[in-house]
């Protein structure tokens, strides 16, 4: 078993819009005893966030044995956002349920394993635990029930859903799509959110359930997950339901406008490479200019799983190999999954914050992935400014300590 002294870590608030210095990368450690205080102006789309640990090289470790958790923004009051909210199921807990997933692995006396042999995506548990406890159940009392999924394993990618009937999917990372998806099963990679409606009859027991996910054109399916399958929640609801509201048709509007894209990059992943560089903590690979609407072309060039995170803004995913992408995929977003050999077009702005020293990052959200150096550094600047890495190159390299 490998220690568990305290170490440094970092808390970063994961989809939140934010300056780079309280966005807690891992240029922002905190040593064991410190305080680190963050501030900032909450200024985005009601949506459901997280937060997790993010030291170079030791993200995997931190997030599996649980350092994450979630967080969510609520709509201003007086908005058209909260009528929205007010017709959908919004009493935490009763109707609006947080289920966090994470899958794990546990030795027989119940004591989690942290050492396994390792594998290309990471570690897969064979275990799917939901906000902490495995076969987890929710007594549901009303018609219509709201479930926030955050995927916050490190590495399994699941399709949530329900053997006899759809769900409407309402909002993935960065807040509510336009209008409610009905779909029979959600993908969810390392990261990513979702909210679901799901609607019950009295008395009955339901099983949302994790199918085979579709990978894409991976070439060892059973050895990432691709042909795994896991009971996940239980829902048992009252023999007598309280009726819910009419659930909306539209939901937000919302998007930066393709017509305005200012510039253009494209970021090739190649086993733990973006363009064929490992992340350097000392080196800034992209500066952005404040006020600018980029599309950013992302493509797994390998045949096993990646995803791709950006910190600081919500994109859109405009096309994936050119075409419209599936309705799930119409939403804000900070992570998306990555097919393997398919071009993912992403939207973004980058609105505010100007920094030319703290970056932020861009990465796969596959945790080991991550570690290894599958990421990079990028400072938003004002016009005419440019990156300062000063801040960055007198900080140490990551260290890689085993799982
Ligand atoms: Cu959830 Cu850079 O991370
Ligand atoms: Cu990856």
């Amino acid at each position: 078993m490998t220690n568990d002294l305290p170490e440094s870590t970092s808390t970063h608030w994961h989809g939140m819009h934010l300056p780079a210095e309280m966005d807690g990368g891992p240029h922002q450690m905190i040593e064991p005893g410190e305080t680190w205080r963050a501030e900032w102006v909450v200024d985005q789309a009601p949506c459901t966030l997280w937060y997790h640990p993010h030291p170079h090289g030791a993200t995997e470790r931190h997030v599996y044995r649980g350092l994450a958790g979630m967080f969510w923004l609520d709509p201003a009051a007086g908005s058209e956002q909260a009528d929205v909210q007010a017709q959908l199921p919004h009493t935490y807990g009763v109707d609006d349920i947080p289920l966090v997933i994470a899958d794990k692995s546990f030795h027989d006396a119940g004591e989690l394993i942290i050492d396994d042999g390792g594998n290309e995506v990471g570690f897969l548990g064979d275990v799917v635990t939901v906000n902490g406890v495995a076969g987890a159940r929710l007594d549901v009392s009303t018609q219509w029930v709201r479930l926030r999924i955050l995927n916050a394993s490190t590495a399994r990618t699941y399709a949530l859903g329900f053997a006899d009937r759809h769900v409407l999917m309402i909002a993935s990372d960065g807040g509510m799509l336009r209008s409610p998806v009905r779909t029979g099963r959600v993908r969810l990679s390392p990261a990513e959110r979702a909210e679901v409606l799901v609607e019950l009859q009295p008395g009955e027991e339901l099983m949302l359930h994790s199918f085979e996910p579709d990978l894409g054109r991976v070439a060892a399916p059973f050895a990432v997950g691709a042909n795994d399958s896991f009971d996940v929640l239980r829902l048992r609801a009252a023999g007598e339901l309280a009726p819910s509201a009419e659930m909306p048709e539209r939901l937000a509007s919302f998007g930066p406008d393709a017509s305005a894209v200012a510039v253009r990059r494209r970021f090739e992943l190649q086993g733990r490479t973006i363009n064929g560089r490992r992340m350097e903590m000392s080196r800034i690979d992209e500066t952005m200019v404040v006020g600018t609407t980029e599309l950013w072309t992302v493509r797994n060039m390998d045949l096993s799983p990646h995803n791709f995170h950006v910190h600081d803004v919500q994109f859109e995913v405009v096309a994936i190999d050119g075409d419209t992408p599936p309705a799930e995929l119409g939403g804000r977003k900070d992570t998306v999954y990555l097919e393997p050999h398919r071009d993912y077009e992403l939207l973004m702005r980058f609105q505010d914050y100007t920094d030319p020293q703290w970056p932020y990052m861009y990465h796969c959200h596959l945790l080991r992935h991550e570690d290894e150096g599958l990421m990079g550094q990028f400072v938003v600047v004002a016009p005419g400014e440019e990156a300062d890495p000063s801040l960055v190159s007198g900080h140490e390299h990551g260290r890689n300590p085993p799982l």
